[in-house]
């Protein structure tokens, strides 16, 4: 999928939660080299603390609560179509998505997760990391596949976990280059 010369990718950011991979891709996309525009933020979480950033940077915004999968998903397709979405951004987005509706956005899906896949696959990354004394850790950003954190890799960024590191440290040191991490895999797949 590369990027129309002149016009910036109509891309949708799914969260659930703080939302500092979100602020940070507003901030990217509003840079002139930037590959995309944000149009959409998509929350499953009504009070993720992520939604701020709808009203600040004044981006539109829906609450899905997806406990009836089928009928949301459905819901959220037709509002991709409708604002002519053409990517989407999984940024700390703790809900499975379905078969249909990945592969709705085949190859149009891409997520951050906070370990060097194939290692560390679903929750507790770091807390799981630190319990097996790993020497590193780190980010991937990979497409996203029915099977969860198996979609094919874009790019990786790897860490030293320091002996003194924690839950806390590790997890903000992993974000710090996520942050870096999530605009550089945008700018491989789309220019
Ligand atoms: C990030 O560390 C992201 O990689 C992780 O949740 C955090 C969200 O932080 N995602 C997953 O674990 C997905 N399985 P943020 O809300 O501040 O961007």
């Amino acid at each position: 999928m590369k990027k129309l010369i002149g016009y910036k990718i109509k891309t949708a950011v799914f969260i659930s939660g703080t939302g500092t991979n979100l602020k940070n891709l507003i901030n990217f996309s509003y840079k002139k080299n930037s590959p995309i525009s944000i149009d959409l933020i998509i929350s499953n979480i009504k009070k993720a603390k992520g939604l701020n950033y709808a009203k600040k940077y004044k981006i539109e915004k829906k609450i899905i609560n997806l406990d009836n999968k089928n009928k949301s998903e459905k819901k959220i397709i037709n509002i991709l179509h409708k604002k002519k979405i053409k990517l989407v951004c999984l940024a700390g987005f703790m809900k499975i998505l379905s078969k249909k509706f990945i592969n709705n956005f085949k190859g149009k899906i891409i997520n951050i997760h906070p370990s060097l896949l194939p290692k560390y696959k679903g929750l507790n990354t770091h807390k799981r990391a630190l319990e097996n004394n790993e020497k590193f850790s780190g980010c991937t950003v990979h497409y996203v596949a029915p099977k969860i954190d198996s979609g094919k890799i874009i790019i990786q960024k790897k860490i030293r976990v320091s002996k003194k590191d924690n839950l806390k440290t590790l997890r903000i040191k992993v974000l710090k280059i996520e942050h870096k991490l999530y605009p550089k895999a945008i700018k491989k797949i789309l220019t």
